[in-house]
């Protein structure tokens, strides 16, 4: 990880001016300090650590703030705006509840709620007959978690086991933590949940996993079994994957996966994704999972699901989703109307504007910019992942060590030159821009990139 806080003393940048980008002032904004430092007086630590920039509006690709800067937004505010900052549809329909008015029914129903689950169940593949409403994604997970155990259980007493993965991350509550691989994350808790189980991750570096997944697979669950002494059959219920794992965008080998399904058809075990960042059209196509040509069990949903207001979701067979009894699985602003509003304008927004198309053919072009850049300045870049328009650049040196400083220099250039995105920490950048973005606003983001890796590395290196 590396150790960078962003500072809060305005520097001077260079002046930017283009169609898609403004920077005119110091950064970060001399008059943002003192609010800025408000903030952080005032709000829990944990919230911080990200670029010293205070938004003030934003719509489709691009962020303003109140001091003249306009930057070009490669985050979608990690994996949120799918359809756009500010989609003018998402808006509309916000307006037409707010004035009914109509902000809040929980327990009761409301045409908002009818709407939206009735567009999600139709409008999603056959196997998710229901849904279940939440506010966020680790919410979701935890909802998952619940659901596969509450399978299991129903099958036999002890099938409560689930199966995870290394480097997977679930959200910030217990049972996703406990789901999650991070042992650090996990330390607040003071002990392990004994029945969730963590398996290999198949990197594109681990040989053996990409020379025989499926074998790579059988390899990994018999030494776990063997380890763990149980019974699939009996001790476990259900598998919680992560789409892609989120810092790098890796994927799995698509024959990984497919075994995996296979296990878990042969042991009864349920299969979920969390779909949290692929979900909703960022990898060209509506839901992650598909790459895989597998056909899962539970869905985890949330951030792309609205582009906007808190929702999440879990989908699922109706014996699934109905095993909870009345009232013992609920949440306060679960289905609130104004979040079933956005969700269906976004929902609607996605397949009328064409915006997974879009994801999946500019996504093409996207990677073929990434890696003539990865090409170019090959002792520094190591691999491109993703698909669609999601991707991750791994920063390495020639002995595979990572570069978490160079990626902090980068991201940091990249905002000075009127470009956003995600930050991790680690020795990845993540690149996900709204799935409205056109042509040349996708050139133009991919050269700030390059020119910000070329800076990055004058400046540490040479
Ligand atoms: C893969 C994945 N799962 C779960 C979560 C948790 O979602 P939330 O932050 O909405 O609780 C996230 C959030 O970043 C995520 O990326």
């Amino acid at each position: 990880m590396s150790s960078l806080k962003f500072s809060h003393i305005p520097k001077e940048v260079k002046l930017v001016q283009t169609k898609y980008r403004n920077i005119v002032t110091k950064l970060p904004v001399p008059e943002s300090i003192p609010i800025l430092e408000r903030v952080y007086e005032t709000e829990s630590h944990s919230m911080h650590g990200q670029m010293p920039i205070i938004w003030d509006r934003a719509e489709g690709v691009q962020v303003y703030d109140s001091w003249g800067n306009k930057w070009l937004d490669f985050s979608s505010t990690i994996f949120v705006t799918n359809t756009g900052h500010g989609n003018i549809k998402i808006i509309e329909a916000l307006k037409k509840v707010l004035e009914k008015p109509l902000l809040h029914t929980y327990t009761f129903t409301s045409p908002e709620r009818y709407e939206y689950l009735n567009y999600l169940i139709s409008n999603t593949p056959k196997q998710f007959e229901k849904a279940f409403l939440l506010s966020a994604g680790t919410e979701a997970t935890e909802a998952s978690l619940k659901l596969m155990r509450l399978n299991g259980l129903k099958l036999n007493k002890r099938k409560g086991g689930i199966l995870c993965f290394e480097g997977n991350w679930h959200g910030r509550t217990l049972g996703a933590q406990m789901m999650g691989w991070n042992p650090s994350q996990k330390e607040w808790i003071g002990y392990l949940d004994p029945n969730i189980y963590h398996l290999p991750f198949p990197y594109p570096w681990r040989e053996e996993a990409i020379k025989d997944p499926r074998n790579f697979f059988r390899n990994c669950i018999d030494e776990l079994i063997k380890k763990n002494n149980i019974d699939p059959k009996k001790d476990l219920c259900g598998i919680m994957m992560e789409t892609f794992q989120g810092w790098g965008a890796v994927f799995y080998p698509k024959e990984f996966v497919q075994e995996v399904a296979l296990f878990a058809k042969e042991n009864d075990l349920l299969l979920t994704f969390d779909e949290m960042q692929a979900g909703f059209g960022r990898t060209g196509k509506l839901f992650g999972y598909m790459h895989y040509e597998v056909e899962p069990d539970l869905l985890a949903c949330g951030k792309g699901v609205s582009s906007s207001l808190p929702l999440a979701l879990v989908l699922g067979r109706k014996e699934i989703m109905d095993l909870p009894g009345i009232g013992s699985m609920s949440s306060t602003h679960s289905a609130n109307p104004l979040v079933c509003a956005a969700g269906l304008a976004n929902f609607k927004s996605l397949i009328d504007d064409g915006l997974i198309e879009n994801s999946e053919s500019l996504g093409k072009l996207f990677h073929i910019k990434l890696n003539e850049i990865k090409n170019r300045f090959s002792n520094y870049i190591s691999t491109v992942q993703g698909v669609g328009l999601l991707a991750a650049v791994i920063f390495k040196d020639q002995n595979s060590n990572p570069l978490p400083d160079l990626c902090d220099l980068i991201s940091e250039k990249c905002m000075q030159s009127g470009l956003l995105v995600v930050h991790t920490g680690r020795e990845s950048i993540k690149l996900a821009p709204p799935l409205v973005i056109n042509l040349e606003q996708l050139i133009e983001g991919c050269e700030t990139f390059e020119k910000a890796i070329e800076e990055s590395i004058e400046q540490i290196y040479k």
